[in-house]
């Protein structure tokens, strides 16, 4: 259960982020999947992380400390194709590098929005986190906003794309944010990696 969570920094440089000296978990996705929802959501504080109905909000790398033993981390979304290529591409580096670089980082959660059918963007991400063998799990998120065969549907599809290029699927979890769905699952899940 997470019963404290503050809000710690928002950095653009993985350099300048806390010292690495707790467990660390990440979440990113493609822009607008819900990402802060999520956060607020597991923290069960709707301030903790800004959240928007434009993509693009969350442009930096944000730090929160949960129950004073672990740090999540807000990442920005990838695939958001308003931004300039040139702001694209800071954030992708600047993503990039603090997922490779950041060393207390236990698992990165990929969400991908289950209304949707594979998308590329989100087979890239995953493969490039396999080919740098980067821990991940993946969640899919919005599930009020579809029905159950059509969820399952989803994910089945999504599951075949990866067992293209992946031999185990990672770790899967379902969530909604507003039926709050799915959060415990989660947290039980980053629970059994630090204790
Ligand atoms: P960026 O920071 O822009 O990359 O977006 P984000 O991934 O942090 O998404 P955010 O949490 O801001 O949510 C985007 C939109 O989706 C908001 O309008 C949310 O209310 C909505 N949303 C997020 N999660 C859920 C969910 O589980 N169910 C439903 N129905 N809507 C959701
Ligand atoms: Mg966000």
């Amino acid at each position: 259960m997470i019963f404290q969570a503050e809000f710690l920094c928002s950095n653009t440089d993985w350099k300048k982020c806390p010292e690495a000296d707790l467990p660390e978990f990440a979440f990113i996705g493609r822009s607008n999947v819900g990402k802060s929802s999520l956060i607020n959501a597991m923290a069960n504080n709707k301030k903790l992380a800004k959240t928007s109905s434009t993509p693009g909000k969350t442009r930096l790398i944000n730090h929160f400390l949960i129950n004073k033993k672990w740090y999540l981390v807000d990442l920005p979304g990838y695939g958001y194709a308003k931004v300039s290529k040139k702001s694209r591409n800071s954030w992708g580096e600047m993503s990039s590098a603090y997922l490779q670089k950041r060393n207390n980082l236990m698992c990165t959660f990929v969400l991908v929005d289950v209304r949707l059918e594979p998308q590329i963007k989100d087979l890239e991400f995953i493969n490039w986190c396999g080919a740098k063998q980067l821990p991940i799990a993946i969640v899919f998120t919005k599930a009020d906003k579809v029905k159950a065969g059509e969820r399952q549907s989803n994910i089945a599809k999504f599951e075949k794309a990866l067992l293209e290029t992946w031999e185990e699927l990672p770790p899967q979890f379902v969530s909604s944010s507003v039926k709050k769905s799915g959060l415990d699952e989660i947290i039980s899940y980053i629970n059994e990696i630090i204790s």
